[in-house]
């Protein structure tokens, strides 16, 4: 995968029908998704439960374009293994798992797949400063996570700002995860973010029988966030 800060929009599956996940996975590919956002809840970390690896294998051949695994599990360094043996393309870990990112990013990059690092809503910009050279992607969480389908918190949008002067001209990708919409993906996009997860905008209204739906909500949120970026 070539780097660029053209705007790609991945589809959680959190919103997608559990009980038609290759489907599910195919049609959102089909509709126009960029990436593919599997989000691992550990009941710990966060309050819900989700994907083991065994889960992530199964996705795996239905995704022809990229998977990106989100973990929110701590501890997060017994489980990188065997996430990157199920077939993830890319791992990203929370600061707030653990005492050691750094070694939690060295720990992704040694399975021979792309790094992510992750910060919620409480955590400041400055909390991935001194990782970001062992990073392809920033995500900034813009709801607390462990759920889909809540409002978007807008102190992201500023945290997004910081960040994106942090890289400067390095290939890191900056990600938005949580309450993004055709509202706010503008706001996200202007202040430097390229990749914006969706659950519930993407998959609301539409189903695996009537996905052109699917299709309208991604072109939606892509639209409102190209437009951004290019007046930015
Ligand atoms: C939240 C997850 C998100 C979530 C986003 O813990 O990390 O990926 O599915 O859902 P929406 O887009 O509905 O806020
Ligand atoms: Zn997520």
């Amino acid at each position: 995968m070539s780097f660029d800060r053209s705007i790609k929009i991945a589809p959680s599956i959190l919103s997608a029908d559990f009980a038609n996940f290759g489907q599910e996975i195919r049609a959102i590919e089909a509709q126009g998704a960029d990436w593919v956002h599997v989000d691992v809840m550990d009941g710990h970390f966060v309050p819900n439960l989700t994907f083991g690896p065994p889960a992530v294998k199964a996705f795996r051949p239905h995704v022809k374009t990229f998977m990106d695994v989100h973990l929110m599990i701590a501890p997060v360094d017994p489980y990188i293994e065997a996430y990157a043996e199920a077939g993830a393309d890319m791992i990203t870990a929370h600061v707030e798992a653990g005492p050691h990112i750094h070694r939690t990013l060295q720990a992704i990059k040694a399975q021979g797949v792309k790094a992510g690092v992750v910060l919620n809503p409480g955590t400041p910009a400055e909390a991935v400063e001194d990782v970001l050279d062992l990073c392809d992607m920033v995500l900034i969480m813009t709801v607390n996570p462990g759920f889909g389908g809540q409002k978007f918190i807008h102190s992201g949008v500023e945290k997004t700002r910081k960040i994106r002067a942090m890289i400067g001209d390095r290939p890191i990708h900056i990600q938005i995860d949580g309450g993004v919409t055709p509202e706010t993906a503008p706001l996200v996009a202007a202040a430097g973010a390229d990749c914006l997860v969706a659950g519930s905008a993407v998959f609301k209204g539409g189903s695996v029988d009537n996905p052109e739906v699917y299709g309208a909500n991604i072109r939606a949120i892509r639209d409102a966030a190209e437009g951004a970026q290019q007046a930015a």
